[in-house]
């Protein structure tokens, strides 16, 4: 019996997850909010960080854990001040990069729902 298909692989997996992700960091470059937050002046490692993330996230493969271990995510934010106009900095990104993808429309609400909660959750400032 075939196995049902996980969702990294029926958004096309490597390729679509790299897109978003390029995308994203295309906008955070010149993102007043956003880019000051970034501590390396390449922003490519912190594109790879984030990519391996999120494609292991929704069933790819574990290349973010073999190379980083446990994700942490609100440890590893710690550093970074983020306040409702940073998460909005950050969501308004992503809805560019997500939105030039052709989504099925409940993989696209399904990807969106995640976005949108995880980064609520890593608030960690109200200011
Ligand atoms: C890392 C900012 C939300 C996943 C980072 C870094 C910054 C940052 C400045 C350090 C870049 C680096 O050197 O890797 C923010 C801001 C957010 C936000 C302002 C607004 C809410 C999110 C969300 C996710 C996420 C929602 C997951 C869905 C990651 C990952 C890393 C990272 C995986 C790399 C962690 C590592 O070191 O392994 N973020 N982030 N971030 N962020 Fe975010």
């Amino acid at each position: 019996m075939a196995t049902p298909e996980n969702f990294y692989e029926a958004v096309g997996g490597y390729d679509t997850f790299h897109r978003i992700v390029a995308r994203f960091y295309q906008e955070v470059a010149t993102d007043e909010v956003l880019r000051p937050l970034y501590p390396e002046e390449d922003l490519g490692p912190a594109e790879e960080r984030f990519r391996m993330f999120l494609m292991q996230y929704w069933g790819g493969p574990h290349t973010y854990s073999d190379q980083r271990g446990h994700p942490r995510l609100r440890m590893r934010h710690q550093p970074f001040s983020i306040g409702p106009v940073e998460r909005d900095a950050w969501l308004r990104c992503m809805k560019i990069a997500v939105d030039e993808e052709d989504l099925a429309p409940e993989h696209r609400a399904q990807l969106w729902a995640y976005l949108e909660m995880a980064a609520n959750s890593l608030m960690n400032a109200w200011v």
